[in-house]
């Protein structure tokens, strides 16, 4: 019971935040939880017994050690950081350099001329651009998945992520 009502408030506290966003970056108007529905519906269809989604689950995925193939041990806290409600500066985090100076073969390998990146805090509960844009989390779920678990994310894990992204502070 009490855990719905703080999920609605925070419903309310993130539409606001797309209001207000709105005008700057229209092609951010899903909410985290709209993406829920999505991967919920597409679980459902690889799996009809499917129930909810778990953020413990989706805990135990971020953590969960694989390798990146040319590089050894990593996993998405590799990158996306171990608290992923931080920000990551440059040279300040103990971060793979490859997040941010290369992130797949069809880029630069090399730093000097590899795309620079900035990375935001991974959860949405902190970053409001964050799991806002269906396609563009699908664009990046295919890049890192296909790095890190050399296959693809299912629905069950992907959901199983943002639901235990959006319970971080
Ligand atoms: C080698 C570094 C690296 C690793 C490891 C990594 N990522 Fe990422 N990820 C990035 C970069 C770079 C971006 C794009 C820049 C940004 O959005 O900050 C990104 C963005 C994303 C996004 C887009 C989210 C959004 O709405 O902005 C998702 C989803 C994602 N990663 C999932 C994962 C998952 C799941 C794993 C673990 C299986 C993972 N990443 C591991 C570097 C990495
Ligand atoms: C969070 C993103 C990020 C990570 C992680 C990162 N870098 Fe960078 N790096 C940048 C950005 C942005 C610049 C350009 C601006 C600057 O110099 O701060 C840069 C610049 C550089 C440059 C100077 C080259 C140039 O074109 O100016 C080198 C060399 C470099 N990085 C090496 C590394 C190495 C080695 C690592 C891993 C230990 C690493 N970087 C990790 C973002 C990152």
């Amino acid at each position: 019971m009490t855990v719905r009502h703080h999920r609605r408030s925070r419903r309310c506290a993130a539409g606001l935040l797309i209001a207000l966003c709105a005008a700057a970056s229209p092609a951010t108007a899903q909410s985290p939880d709209h993406l829920l529905e999505r991967y919920g519906q597409l679980a459902r269809a690889a799996d009809p017994a499917f129930e909810r989604f778990s953020a413990e689950r989706g805990r135990a995925f971020y953590f969960a050690p694989r390798v990146i193939i040319g590089l050894g041990e990593a996993n998405c806290a590799s990158c996306h950081l171990d608290d992923p409600t931080q920000a990551i500066r440059a040279h300040r985090a103990k971060v793979l350099c490859r997040a941010c100076h290369v992130i797949d073969e069809s880029e630069h390998p090399d730093p000097a001329h590899a795309k620079k990146r900035h990375l935001g805090a991974f959860s949405p509960a902190v970053n409001p651009e964050r799991f806002r844009d269906f396609d563009r989390v699908e664009r990046h779920f295919e890049v890192n998945c296909r790095m890190v678990l050399q296959r693809a994310c299912t629905a069950l894990e992907k959901g199983d992520l943002i639901t235990w992204l959006i319970t971080l502070r």
